[in-house]
């Protein structure tokens, strides 16, 4: 396999076991042809756009100095050819060179086999039901703060399962700042850097009293939700409180399977989120699925007790009800939901942007409940998980 560690653009080793055999040049394209007889045409702004030479482009910050407008729109290639040692090398009308290592071309290879190798390798989430409580992943607090292997799978498994168990967090105050500090800074709400979830008199939010909370993901009043929370356990004394997790994700695509008429209202569908207090007033509207640019489910944003009325036409009205219906009926549904009782010093640490999560009613006269929360947004989490990958030798 021949591998070209690319040290200009990236830490990531472009890595191919396909070597360039030719290239022509045909309008605006040069064709490359590989040793599995794949070709690739790579249009000539694509090219120049990622020219990585020393006047395009800054080792220093990684990043790129060229802009693509910087190029006459007639630019044309002057020549083409496989250099002895396989990279591509494409002289300009305008006198400039660039070179393409085959691993990086490959890598961003945009033929219809090469972009649909790349789609199926994609990570992809693996998403789980009501059968999935035995396989919870499950972290030892002091193997987090001790190891980076471990370090890196526990947020491995943030991303793809969503749902873990950190088990042994110091059952102290603030205690669960000690792991997340090996992830990445906070991300802070007006519920505070650490909010206190406990029965308050002057409750300004549902989690704040001992009621049913519904399945739900926290903050979807805000623009972002917050990626990743963290619920550490340091009383749970109380008859009841039990937590009830669901993935989200796995409700969407049973929908997309099932019901695609109502697949297709949830992600279509703005449903408005509030929350406000005497200081505070938070809004947003977006649809309780949102799809990414390939039609993949990218995040579920619910919590029943933040709905506002909805704002859609009268006709529409009963379609939306009964996809909101169906879905809650989801979440209530065994086949998708697990249930599991905190002890102390137990944290849970969940994707916010897929898994609901759930309290049932607790009785506060029975004994003391007392959890502490904090979030940290996914994008921390994968890049902490790409630099522990680097440092580690893993290739991601
Ligand atoms: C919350 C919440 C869970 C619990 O505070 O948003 O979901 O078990 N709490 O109290
Ligand atoms: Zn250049
Ligand atoms: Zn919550």
């Amino acid at each position: 396999m021949a591998t070209h560690p690319d040290t200009v653009t990236d830490w990531r080793v472009f890595a191919t076991d396909h070597h360039l055999t030719h290239v022509a040049l045909a309008g605006d394209a040069a064709v490359v042809t590989w040793s599995d007889h794949r070709t690739t045409p790579f249009q000539r702004f694509f090219l120049r756009d990622n020219c990585t030479c020393a006047t395009c482009y800054l080792p220093l910050t990684r990043e790129q100095l060229f802009e693509v407008t910087d190029a006459p729109a007639d630019l044309a290639f002057a020549s083409a050819q496989i250099a002895p040692e396989g990279d591509l090398v494409i002289g300009w009308s305008d006198g400039h060179v660039s070179r393409y290592a085959p691993g990086w071309l490959r890598s961003v290879a945009p033929d219809a086999a090469s972009r649909a190798e790349r789609h199926a390798a994609r990570p992809r989430p693996s998403i789980w039901g009501g059968d999935h409580g035995g396989a919870l992943p499950a972290f030892a607090c002091a193997a987090i703060m001790a190891d980076d292997r471990v370090l890196w799978q526990w947020l491995g498994a943030i991303s793809t399962t969503g749902l873990t168990l950190v088990t042994e967090v110091p059952v102290s105050n603030h205690a669960l700042l000690a792991p997340i500090a090996r992830i990445s800074h906070l991300r802070e709400t007006n519920f505070g850097r650490v909010f206190d979830v406990r029965s308050k008199p002057q409750a300004d939010s549902a989690a704040y009293t001992s009621v049913n909370l519904p399945p739900h993901t926290d903050l979807p009043t805000r623009e972002l939700q917050p990626g990743v929370q963290f619920l550490h356990c340091l009383v749970n004394d109380a008859v009841g409180g039990e937590s009830v997790f669901v993935d989200g994700f796995a409700i969407a695509e049973a929908l997309r399977a099932e019901h695609p008429a109502d697949f297709a209202t949830l992600t279509t569908t703005p449903m408005a989120f509030w929350n406000r207090d005497d200081r505070t007033d938070y809004r947003w509207s977006a649809p309780a699925i949102a799809l990414d640019a390939q039609g993949d489910v990218a995040e579920v944003r619910f919590a029943n007790f933040l709905r506002g009325p909805i704002d859609a036409p009268a006709a529409a009205m009963a379609a939306i009800y009964a996809a909101l219906r169906r879905f809650q009926a989801m979440t209530r549904n065994p086949r998708f939901f697990i249930e599991r009782r905190l002890a102390p010093g137990d944290m849970w640490a969940f994707d916010n942007r897929r898994v609901l999560h759930a309290r049932r009613e607790f009785d506060p006269a029975s004994g003391a409940r007392h959890l502490q929360g904090a979030y940290v947004d996914r994008d921390e989490i994968l890049s902490r998980w790409r630099v522990l990958a680097r440092e580690l030798g893993e290739t991601v």
